[in-house]
């Protein structure tokens, strides 16, 4: 009787201690996984955006090499609050003014790591092609 209370409680013991690193497992991966910046773009922004051609929106190929974007801080603003900050750049004045004045949405939900995933994408996936040509 002795040997089965010891049996099963250590049975009890072992059942607490997976449970335990299983939710240590998936607290890990929420607070170290990068964003998939692929997944990102393709959700939110591939619908008016295309890699090489201009769309609803302008081609993203070559994107960080105009106007104020070469400087990150600038281009995470624009996207997360185009309508707050279109106005002071000349370059996204005129950019606007091109695209009818339609301005693309706001995405304040995105946070500077998926930003950044989106855009290393964005440059991964346009180098690709012009190595090949
Ligand atoms: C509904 C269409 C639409 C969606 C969705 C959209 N954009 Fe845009 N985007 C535009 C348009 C149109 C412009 C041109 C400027 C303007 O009028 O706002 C633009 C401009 C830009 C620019 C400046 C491009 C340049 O050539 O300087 C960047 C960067 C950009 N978008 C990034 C994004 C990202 C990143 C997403 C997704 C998170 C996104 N956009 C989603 C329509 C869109």
């Amino acid at each position: 009787m002795a040997l089965m209370l010891v049996a099963t409680f250590s049975y009890a013991v072992k059942m607490d201690a997976d449970a335990l690193s299983e939710k240590k497992t998936v607290a890990e991966q929420a607070s170290t996984s990068v964003p998939d910046g692929k997944a990102i773009y393709e959700l939110n922004c591939a619908n008016c955006h295309e890699l090489w051609e201009r769309n609803i929106g302008p081609a993203m190929v070559g994107v960080e090499n105009r106007g104020p974007w070469k400087n990150r801080k600038n281009l995470f603003a624009f996207v997360r609050n185009p309508l707050g900050t279109f106005k002071q750049w000349a370059y996204t004045k005129a950019m606007v003014k091109e695209y009818n004045d339609q301005l693309m949405p706001a995405y304040p939900q995105l946070t500077d790591a998926d930003m950044k995933a989106v855009f290393d994408y964005l440059k991964t996936a346009t180098k690709k092609k012009s190595k090949r040509k």
